[in-house]
């Protein structure tokens, strides 16, 4: 614990700073039944349009044009955002109507496995969908295709770089031999839960092995984070340290912060190894250094447009989510309640007029920017968005 507390000291202080400056912005409590009634009302909305299970959403474009979702085939690698906000929506409300829906678009994805060319979003899409099926339903069927995902995920690790090959797509075509980026530490989570649950023992040690990789490669001295590091596929050596979907590759991109934080908070969970935890802390905190005063960050915190330059609502949502986490795992009172105060503040600011689309579309948030150097989905609905809002919104009733 010593370990936190120097650490501590520099925190709360950049923390009373910033809450000081924020405190007009977001100042009250959150009410959590009404948020999730909120996002089943919204979900319910959304639902009569989508009548092909094979299509989940995605996206809904910021013009307010269509105000139902734009919806993607189950090779999208958003694909398991969807069924897994209707699981979470059958936990709060338990109407069997939504559960079904829930299976509907779950089991859609399944044929997923049967492809050979996979990436790292298998975890994505079978542990935020099938994943929190079994979780409520202890369904066998399920149990036995997350199995079969983390066994195809761990088809992408190489063990003399100690990652996943995270975009194999991209080998070729960016001359990225081997590439790892930051967002595939949230798809370890798939391997530890299948090493748990009748899977090998290998794909625990593939998972560990990856997030000690990674932490020594991905982070700047400030903790702040790479998107990409590209490695030798023969001498494991890391070759560069680029971006995809930032502003630039010495810039912080705010989701791929966001990804860190909510990884190596659950790689602690999974494994103990203090060296996480402290990981995500320091992640935490560089995020939270310039943080806009309602909460949600910029896109990327280099981009010179700031504060003209377009938030990002998706890495609020998944940094709650993930900071929810965190103030239960670390062992100082003081740090937890802090966490779980900026979380809370998130989640208000999330809630508010400005940043839920209420009447504006189906989705529950705006405002979040998917790819901004390729001009897609920018200021718009975005399905993970939502996902991690309604998870962290559950994590909070469940605390
Ligand atoms: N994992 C892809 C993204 O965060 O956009």
């Amino acid at each position: 614990m010593r370990l936190y507390i120097g650490y501590m000291n520099k925190l709360v202080l950049v923390s009373l700073i910033s809450c000081m400056a924020a405190s007009c912005a977001v100042d009250k409590k959150i009410d959590v039944d009404k948020e999730l009634a909120y996002c089943d009302a919204q979900i319910r909305k959304a639902l009569p349009n989508m009548t092909d299970p094979g299509r989940g959403a995605r996206n809904i474009a910021a013009d307010a044009s269509d105000p139902q979702w734009h919806c993607s085939d189950i090779n999208d690698w958003t694909c398991g955002f969807w069924p897994g906000i209707l699981w979470y929506d059958y936990e709060f409300t338990k109407d069997e109507e939504i559960k079904r829906q829930a299976e509907r678009f779950s089991e859609a994805i399944i044929p997923i496995l049967d492809n050979k060319n996979h990436s790292h979003d298998l975890g994505f899409m079978f542990f935020c969908s099938l994943g929190q099926g079994y979780r409520l339903t202890q369904n066998p069927e399920y149990k036995k295709q997350l199995l079969r995902a983390a066994d195809s995920l761990a088809l992408l690790y190489n063990p003399v770089v100690g990652t996943i090959n995270s975009w194999p797509g991209m080998c070729k075509t960016k001359s990225w031999p081997h590439n790892t980026i930051i967002d595939n530490m949230i798809n370890l989570e798939l391997l530890f839960w299948a090493a748990k649950n009748g899977g090998s023992q290998r794909l625990y040690d593939i998972a560990k092995r990856h997030a000690e990789v990674t932490m020594e490669n991905q982070f700047r001295d400030d903790y702040s984070t790479y998107h990409v590091v590209v490695y030798d596929t023969i001498s494991g050596n890391r070759l560069a340290r680029v971006t995809h979907q930032g502003y630039a590759d010495e810039s912080m991109w705010a989701r791929g912060q966001a990804w860190a934080v909510y990884g190596f908070a659950m790689a602690f969970r999974e494994t103990g190894e203090k060296a996480f935890l402290q990981t995500a802390c320091k992640a935490a905190d560089r995020l939270l250094e310039n943080i806009p005063e309602d909460y949600v960050p910029y896109w990327d915190y280099s981009d010179p447009d700031i504060p003209n330059a377009p938030r990002d609502a998706s890495a609020a949502s998944v940094t709650a989510s993930g900071l929810i986490e965190l103030s239960q795992l670390v062992d100082d009172a003081q740090l937890s309640e802090y966490y779980l105060g900026i979380a809370q503040k998130m989640l208000i600011s999330l809630s508010s007029e400005k940043y839920q689309s209420r009447d504006k579309n189906v989705a529950f948030l705006l405002h979040s920017t998917g790819h901004y150097p390729d001009g897609s989905e920018i200021d718009a609905s975005i399905v993970y968005a939502d996902y991690y809002y309604i998870e962290a919104l559950h994590r909070l009733k469940m605390l």
